[in-house]
């Protein structure tokens, strides 16, 4: 199977306006049809190039950025591009799930009636997006509850049924099951192994082990530096670097 590189991340730094530099000259691809992982350490910079990658950082005081981020080969920095366009195509999860509070189908309908879409199609595309998230047959006898009354784990899967409402080409999820039980976590993760055949994901998990157990791709992340990166089954077992090793197994972190 041949690589097919969907966002380029290209020497990029990312300093913020106190000082921190959260990123140091990093160079990076991330592949579509594949789970690419970013891990390590708490304050290594995963967020802040999550964040990066559908423009979030706007909205946060980034003082300086150098480098390039490229996007189907096209920088998402450039002066013309349309940032709410690249948001739609460039769909996020969170590590807390925040639905809306409204019902479960208004939920779901809410991105797709923003961007245009109108009559049976909101329909259409909530099933859709709620299949996916592996969650329809929870909630397809009760879409018109509130949101606020599914589980935890439920809420996640909702929020990424609503960030695939909008039919991204990407998604990035921030330690999507960080606050979820096991048998929730399995299903998220489950529903990522799915989506991988159509989607470009992006993911900082939660734990090494998840981080071991998803991973197509994986970037070892520490303070700011890309240690290694590489095939997942690779990294996991032989890393190249003697602080991604310590890190896996459990010698710091
Ligand atoms: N909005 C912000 N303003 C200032 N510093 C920030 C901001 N967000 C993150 N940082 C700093 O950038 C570094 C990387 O943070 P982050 O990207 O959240 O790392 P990670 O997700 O790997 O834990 C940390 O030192 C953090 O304190
Ligand atoms: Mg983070």
């Amino acid at each position: 199977m041949s690589l097919e590189a969907k966002v380029q991340i290209k020497s990029l730094s990312i300093r913020y306006s106190d000082g921190t530099e959260s990123l140091r000259d990093v160079s990076l691809d991330l592949y579509a049809r594949q789970i690419n992982v970013l891990f390590g350490p708490a304050g290594g910079g995963k967020s802040t190039l999550l964040r990066a990658i559908n423009r979030l950082n706007d909205l946060v005081e980034v003082a300086e950025r150098r480098g390039e981020i490229l996007l189907d080969g096209k920088d998402i920095y450039a002066p013309d591009l349309d940032v709410v366009a690249l948001r739609r195509r460039v769909g996020m999860v969170f590590a807390r799930p925040v639905p809306l509070p409204m019902t479960i189908r208004q939920n779901l309908h809410y991105g797709p009636q923003l961007a245009g879409v109108r009559g049976t199609r909101l329909d259409e595309l909530a099933e859709k997006g709620l299949r996916q998230a592996a969650i329809w047959d929870e909630v397809k006898d009760r879409l018109d509850e509130p949101a606020s009354s599914l589980s935890g784990g439920q809420q996640q899967r909702l929020c990424l049924a609503r960030t695939l409402t909008l039919e991204p080409e990407v998604i990035l999820l921030d330690e999507p099951t960080s606050g979820l039980d096991p048998i929730s976590t399995a299903k998220v993760e489950s529903s990522l192994q799915q989506l991988k055949e159509a989607y470009t994901i992006v993911i900082v998990p939660h734990s090494v082990q998840q981080a071991a157990r998803v991973a197509d791709q994986a970037a070892f992340f520490l303070q700011g530096e890309l240690i290694e990166y590489g095939p997942g089954a690779k990294l996991f077992t032989r890393p190249s670097d003697q602080r991604t090793e310590d890190y896996i197994t459990g010698r710091f972190g």
